[in-house]
């Protein structure tokens, strides 16, 4: 089942003076996110992340087009009960202490008073939030503090599905490891995540499914090992080898089904297409007194996935 459709989405921010300055920040976005997994969505500052999470958070309103969460309307105030979102660097009203935010979110969810207490501190503990902390005032918090607050509200309802927009903002390599961890554990709990970001290492780790915006489009989507694949059938194979000379090899090497050699400092990187090729470049580095160190699937960096979806 998706969680998330979204279909032919368009935001047009209007500011200024008489409303004269006009900014498509989302241009006619088409989105499916299956549940049961970590969706990722990437782009570099100002692609339309942001924009995305508030309209399905029913925040702001779409200029064109619709956008479904569960099954409902964004703007379905009973499905929002089954949802968690934490904003970009949230801000709450800061005179709280963590303890009171929670016990705050946990009555608008309608939590009896132990309820409230054991959620509060089971989820400040998973999100590392020393006990010490938890009674002092929100407005004493560093960024990373209030991330860490942020992203324990928005699990108080234990939602089946959470919004996080770039949670990982502001954590120390601590926290990120804290965050990612927690992240990870939802799904295996069952819990769908769509997270925003342009961290890519925590993508890495962290994405079943991602989507790449680009102003305000959808430059790529689909899980994360086909986009990363090289070719289209993710067929590819480089096989990397030492003690020979490259050049000694490159003219049968690259005589086998279009394969393509680069020399290394101590031999060389074989791109074959196709692992039925496989046996027949063995066989040429044996013969040249080679050794085979290392066959792995040919792929894109994620960094030049990323450059090469976001930029104009
Ligand atoms: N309240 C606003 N008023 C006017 N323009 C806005 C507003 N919010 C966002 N925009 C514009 O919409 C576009 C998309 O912004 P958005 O915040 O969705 O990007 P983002 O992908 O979340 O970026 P970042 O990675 O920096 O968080 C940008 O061009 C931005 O300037
Ligand atoms: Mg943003």
């Amino acid at each position: 089942m998706n969680v998330v459709e979204i279909e032919g989405l368009s935001k047009m921010y209007e500011t200024g003076f008489l409303k004269k300055k006009r900014n498509l920040a989302l241009d006619g976005l088409d989105l499916q996110v299956k549940g049961g997994q970590i969706f990722g969505l990437l782009g570099g500052n100002g692609a339309g992340k942001t924009t995305t999470i508030k309209i399905l958070m029913s925040l702001i309103f779409p200029t064109a087009g619709t956008a479904r969460v569960l099954g409902r309307d964004a703007a379905d105030v009973a499905m929002h009960s089954r949802i968690g979102y934490c904003p970009e660097s949230p801000y709450f009203y800061d005179y709280l202490t963590a303890n009171e935010l929670m016990d705050y979110f946990g009555r608008l969810f309608g939590l009896d008073a132990a309820a409230r207490k054991r959620k509060t501190d089971e989820l400040l503990t998973e999100v590392g939030l020393a006990e010490k902390d938890r009674g002092r005032q929100l407005r004493k918090f560093s960024k990373g503090m209030l991330q860490r607050v942020g992203i324990a509200q928005s699990l108080i309802n234990d939602p089946e599905l959470v919004f996080f927009d770039e949670p990982m903002s502001g954590l120390d390599p601590i926290g990120r490891r804290d965050i990612r961890d927690l992240i990870a554990g939802l799904r295996a709990k069952g819990v769908s995540v769509f997270m925003s970001t342009h961290i890519l290492s925590d993508t890495e780790a962290l994405c079943d499914d991602v989507a790449i915006l680009r102003a305000g489009r959808l430059a790529a989507s689909g899980k994360l090992g086909d986009l990363l694949a090289k070719d289209d059938a993710g067929r590819s194979l480089i096989v990397e080898v030492q003690g020979v000379k490259a050049d000694e090899i490159r003219g049968t090497v690259e005589f086998i089904g279009g394969a393509t050699l680069e020399a290394t400092p101590d031999g060389a990187n074989i791109t074959i297409l196709d692992e039925s090729d496989l046996d027949a470049v063995l066989a040429v580095i044996r013969k040249a007194g080679g050794r085979l160190t290392r066959v792995e699937p040919a792929k894109l960096s994620l960094e030049e996935l990323f450059v090469r979806d976001t930029s104009a």
